[in-house]
């Protein structure tokens, strides 16, 4: 991908026009816009931040500096199934590092890394708002999955593993 190919969508472009209409300056909807970005393509290669930054008329450094600084943006392409452990408090007080210790046994991976068949990643990450559920795992940024336990967790895996 280059910053010639990274290109949204009809729908996306509509969407991205739809998101400056809610803010009083073209900069105020940078995260947005990376939100947007991510969900188009997955993740934020630089082509796609170079685009971003042409895009919004924003000079490079504001955009690679802010895709950088939030752990949600991906600047590594993910697995098929991105995991995201919490790791605050609450959830390591109900037992978050015995389901992340279980899953990097089960996978062979750790913080930050992607199995070799590319079909997960792992991350470890801040409190995902749910701490009354802990402890808690995210998938691909969208599905919860609370009150875990290493045999839940490792249930999750083998049924990810299979889908
Ligand atoms: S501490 Fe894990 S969800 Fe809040």
């Amino acid at each position: 991908m280059t910053a010639e190919t990274a290109r949204f969508s009809e729908a996306a472009l509509a969407e991205y026009r739809a998101i400056l209409q809610r803010y009083p300056e073209r900069r105020a909807a940078l995260l947005p816009t990376l939100w947007l970005a991510q969900r188009e393509f997955g993740w934020l290669p630089l082509p796609v931040l170079e685009y971003v930054a042409e895009l919004m008329e924003l000079p490079l450094a504001w955009v690679t500096a802010t895709a950088s600084f939030y752990t949600m943006y991906w600047k590594q392409a993910p697995g098929r199934w991105h995991l995201q452990v919490c790791r605050n408090l609450p959830c390591a007080l109900r037992g978050a590092d015995d389901v992340r210790a279980a899953v990097e046994q089960r996978l062979g991976i750790r913080h930050g890394e992607k199995t070799t068949d590319g079909r997960f990643s792992l991350e470890e990450v801040e409190c995902l708002a749910s701490c009354d559920t802990a402890p808690v795992l995210q998938v691909n940024n969208a599905e919860y999955h609370e009150n875990l336990t290493v045999e839940r967790a490792l249930a999750l895996i083998e049924r990810l593993a299979n889908g």
